[in-house]
């Protein structure tokens, strides 16, 4: 407070004079550093006498704060300009171009990127086109156009995130895009649908409320399961670049007859037949349901086809030994930065 009390309209006249006459003998940057941090810093003289405004009467107020506050825009103006003279003349720092450069930190794709992107382009070398789908997608497409009536039970397998006052939901699954493609499509075609999906449930280390997932559709004339292993297999034995062996198990889901879920043991060292991991569940599949190529218009007695999907967060988490599904979304530096 006594400090405070010392500075009044006569300091600021004082500080004016000194610091000017101070200014005008400095040659270099490091001591208009110096002068910068004496002045202007934060416990400078000037930010003093500014901050010490508030507790003086009205009229000092008044008559001290335009003046005081004109310095400092002075100050700041001649120190920026002198900044600049120094920095421009010749006699200022040599600039050797042959040092080397700054480090430029560049960012690197998140690991799902990366395993999204090795995953099209196994299935691009197999003939498959890639489709994008809306993330917000209405009922009929999500449910009712795969043979998932309202009633059905099979709604109560995916809970979900609806939208206030529609019949729109955050999609609980890439599927509702094999209507949508079809129905402005003809065959035979092969496309993936890579993309993110939604389900509102409790997370742990294997669920999340979003992930990602890449669905799949074949469509033609006698297309077949057998169609469906060759590229499957061929796809995982790539994808892990390991020998891999196959189970398929019969099972059920709407849009699909026959369903089934594909297991995968991988063979870490072939030549041992040792270190296998155990079965793991990777996917569900089938052939597409005579209802579904209805629902697209497409006549279920001329065309057949096979459909899959499959969780791209499960397939990165085995690929890369990651234990909990939720390291991919914790924006945590030290897991991303090992996918560069
Ligand atoms: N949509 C299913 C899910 O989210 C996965 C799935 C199963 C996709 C069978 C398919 C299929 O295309 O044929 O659990």
């Amino acid at each position: 407070m006594k400090l405070m009390e010392k500075t009044s309209v006569i300091s600021v006249e004082s500080v004016k004079k000194s610091s000017l006459e101070e200014l005008a003998g400095i040659k270099d940057a490091k001591h208009l550093e110096q002068f910068r941090v004496k002045y202007l810093g934060r416990n400078g003289v000037l930010t003093a006498v500014l901050r010490s405004l508030k507790d003086r009467p009205l009229e000092e107020r008044r008559a001290t704060g335009p003046a005081a506050n004109a310095l400092k825009n002075e100050l700041e103006k001649r120190v920026a300009e002198k900044f600049h003279e120094f920095s421009s003349s010749p006699a200022g720092d040599f600039f050797d171009v042959s040092r080397p450069g700054k480090k430029v930190k560049i960012g690197h794709p998140h690991p799902l990127a990366v395993i999204e992107r090795e995953m099209r382009e196994i299935f691009g070398s197999l003939g498959f086109a890639s489709v994008d789908g809306p993330e917000i997608e209405t009922g009929y497409y999500n449910f009712d156009a795969l043979n998932i009536p309202s009633d059905h039970p099979a709604r109560d397998m995916w809970d979900t995130f609806w939208l206030k006052n529609q019949n729109l939901l955050l999609r609980t699954h890439t599927s509702p895009m094999q209507v949508r493609f079809m129905e402005n499509h003809q065959p035979p075609f092969q496309i993936i649908v890579p993309g993110r999906v939604f389900r509102y449930e409790a997370t742990d280390a294997s669920h999340e409320i979003n992930f990602y997932q890449l669905e799949g559709l074949m469509v033609g004339k006698g297309v077949s399961l057998a169609n469906f292993k060759a590229v499957i297999e061929e796809f995982f034995k790539r994808f892990f670049n390991k020998p891999v062996e196959f189970r398929y198990r019969p099972s059920y889901f709407p849009f699909v007859e026959p369903g089934l879920e594909v297991d995968i043991k991988i063979i870490q060292n072939s030549k041992l037949k040792t270190q296998n991991s155990g079965w793991l569940e990777v996917m569900g599949a089938g052939m597409v349901h005579p209802r579904v190529f209805e629902a697209a218009g497409y006549n279920p007695r001329e065309l057949t086809g096979f459909a899959f999907g499959m969780g791209v967060d499960r397939l990165a988490m085995i690929k890369y030994k990651i234990p909990d599904v939720r390291l991919f979304y914790a924006g945590d530096l030290r897991l991303t930065a090992q996918f560069k």
